[in-house]
């Protein structure tokens, strides 16, 4: 399997979570990774360019620190672009059709306060539900997400633990070792990836 993780962090210089996450990620083996604040610092995105590194990979990744419930803006703007009628979605658009696709999010807090009548009052899922209908609507076999929680304290083992979980998870998958509709039983894949 090739897994293009599409990332975008518009800090980065200042990321703590996701450069952890990201330190290596390059060596594992079927792994593309692509920075898009690195190659559109404009938000001039290429969606030629875009659509064919798509085509090119059967597991399809969005990593990001969760920004305001969602994403940072830039990918915004690459599925308004990117994510085109009759190509990725419509009854001609099959161009993503059956590709793996998840969530990589980092949050600032921690899990405990995702709930209904804490701080978050939402699940980190239902939060998250525009970005993975997109994916179902863009014809994609859509699995939970990988959430890396408290974002704002972690540092140390626990950051070490979550990026090895992390970089297992990618070379299951690109080892094609992963059963979709198994996985789809786990709230996140952090708890399925502990497991296997
Ligand atoms: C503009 C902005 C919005 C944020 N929105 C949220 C949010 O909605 N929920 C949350 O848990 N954390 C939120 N955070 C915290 C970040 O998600 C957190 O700092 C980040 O995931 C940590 O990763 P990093 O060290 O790679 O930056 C926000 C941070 C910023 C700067």
């Amino acid at each position: 399997m090739k897994i293009l993780i599409l990332f975008a962090h518009p800090a980065f210089q200042k990321s703590t979570v996701n450069k952890a996450l990201t330190d290596g990620i390059n060596l594992i083996e079927n792994v593309t990774f692509h920075d898009l604040y690195e190659e559109y610092p404009d938000m001039d995105i290429d969606i030629d360019r875009e659509q064919e590194l798509l085509t090119k990979h059967d597991c399809i990744v969005f990593m990001h620190p969760m920004y305001w419930y969602s994403t940072p803006a830039i990918f915004k703007e690459w599925q308004d672009l990117v994510l085109e009628h009759g190509w990725a979605y419509g009854s001609t658009g099959n161009a993503l059709l059956g590709k793996l696709f998840f969530l990589a999010v980092t949050t600032g807090a921690p899990k405990e306060v995702f709930q209904k009548g804490e701080i978050q009052n939402y699940t980190v899922r239902e939060l998250l539900a525009p970005l993975t209908q997109t994916g179902t609507f863009c014809k994609m076999n859509v699995i939970p997400p990988f959430v890396t929680h408290g974002g704002l304290i972690l540092e140390g083992e626990r950051l070490l633990q979550y990026k090895a979980e992390y970089h297992k998870l990618l070379t299951h998958i690109a080892q094609d070792k992963l059963d979709p509709e198994k996985v789809k039983e786990y709230e996140y894949l952090n708890h399925y990836i502990k497991e296997v």
